[in-house]
């Protein structure tokens, strides 16, 4: 089992993966009845639950750098036992130690590599009543630090491929801009003689079978429109008129304009707000088309769901430089999903998997946010939901 532990070590790529291999490994080998892995996400530098881990004492918890308890690991560089180490307990914070107590943590353990904590292990007690001896402990710790170089390379493989695509994606993004710009720019010239012929031509017209005709030549030539108007609008967005914008604020404009909809649908709306400043340097307007997009495909994507969930959450993200972070804002819905071999089409301008869709709301979206120096990421969980993270820049 243990010969098995190590070569799942190097065999997965796969964070989620691993770390869930990890767990039920441990599981077998020592016979305890709970664990709980936490890591450092890169996006909040904060240590959450791993992965889909169903815990209830866990789930909803992080833990930050200024927690006594990481403060102890990333010292100690070793494991404690809470049943044992009272002296170690009452330096952590009272709600530290009644969340200890509470989900009957036995066993703490680090996840160090490169000198840095990448996480923790929070170990339940042996299923057979039994205690965990030393011998045990020692041999869990040199498990886990193992363990934590195999997680460090993961994050550093997903860091990479991530950093990959979104290089091809911003080059392809902006080879279509340059084609859709000299694109529009030539049909809109064309396109507005039309428009101003068929209308003359329409004037003295008494034959109602013609008239019909030429009103839906105009119907089609505002569509034209539309859509060269909106590839203008991703090629050559219009300049950024910045000011201080509250996106707490903006984020509940934008719903309004939802709001029949929402109603209608019976959407359950939450707003999930992690920090205390919410305030930005942005074009309000251009960021509110943002959202809209956003909230309008997902309101689209849930359309055949059975629960019907709009979850809005904003937290401060990792520091850029000493004077700067990105400000983290995600909306997940509970729709259809979108499949992985679709996910790195739906930022070019045309995708679009609807009947009625113009493919052109996350292009123009992602040109806004790219232009406001911000990144913008969809992730999904086919069938569950799709999260859209909009990352935008904020002085500290
Ligand atoms: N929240 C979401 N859930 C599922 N699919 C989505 C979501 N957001 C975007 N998509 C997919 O991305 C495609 C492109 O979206 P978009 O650029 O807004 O164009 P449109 O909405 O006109 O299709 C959509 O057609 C859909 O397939
Ligand atoms: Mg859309």
């Amino acid at each position: 089992m243990l010969a098995e532990f190590n070569r799942s070590l190097i065999l997965i790529a796969d964070r989620d993966l691993l770390m869930a291999n990890i767990a039920s490994k441990i599981l077998q080998i020592f016979g305890v009845d709970r664990i709980a892995v936490f890591l450092l996400n890169a996006e909040t530098d904060k240590y959450v639950l791993a992965g889909k881990q169903e815990s209830e004492h866990f789930c909803r918890l992080h833990f930050t750098h200024h927690s006594k308890l990481v403060n102890w690991l990333s010292v100690n560089e070793t494991y404690f036992q809470t049943s044992r180490q009272s002296s170690v307990m009452s330096y952590f914070s009272d709600s530290e130690q009644e969340l200890i107590y509470r989900a009957d943590v036995e066993l703490i353990f680090p996840l160090k590599a490169m000198n840095r904590l990448n996480g923790f292990v929070f170990l339940g007690r042996r299923s057979d009543g039994k205690g965990i001896s030393g011998e045990d402990a020692n041999l869990l710790k040199l498990l886990f630090d193992h363990a934590a170089f195999a997680i460090e390379n993961t994050a550093l493989y997903e860091e990479q491929s991530a950093r990959i695509r979104k290089m091809y994606r911003a080059d392809r993004l902006a080879m279509l801009g340059e084609l859709a710009a000299g694109a529009a720019h030539e049909i809109r010239n064309p396109l507005t003689t039309i428009r101003s012929t068929v209308q003359y031509l329409g004037k003295g017209m008494q034959d109602p079978d013609k008239l019909d005709m030429v009103n839906e030549l105009m119907e089609e030539v505002d569509r034209i429109n539309k859509i060269v108007q909106g590839l203008l609008s991703f090629a050559k967005p219009s300049a950024l008129e910045v000011d201080k914008v509250d996106i707490l604020q903006l984020l509940r404009q934008s719903l309004v304009l939802l709001s029949n909809t929402i109603a209608r649908k019976q959407i359950d709306v939450a707003f999930d707000v992690h920090t205390p400043s919410t305030v930005v340097t942005a074009d309000a307007s251009q960021l509110k088309q943002v959202f809209l997009n956003v909230l309008l495909n997902a309101v689209e994507a849930m359309e055949e769901s059975e629960r019907r969930q709009l979850t809005l959450r904003i937290e401060a993200g990792r520091p850029l430089d000493y004077q700067s972070r990105y400000l983290l804002i995600s909306i997940t819905d509970s729709g259809k999903g979108i499949e992985p071999g679709d996910l790195e089409s739906i930022f070019n301008p045309f995708y679009t998997t609807k009947s009625e869709g113009t493919g052109l709301g996350l292009s123009i979206s992602y040109s806004i946010v790219s232009r406001h120096g911000g990144e913008m990421e969809i992730s999904s969980l086919p069938g569950r939901g799709a999260t859209a993270l909009i990352k935008l820049p904020q002085a500290m």
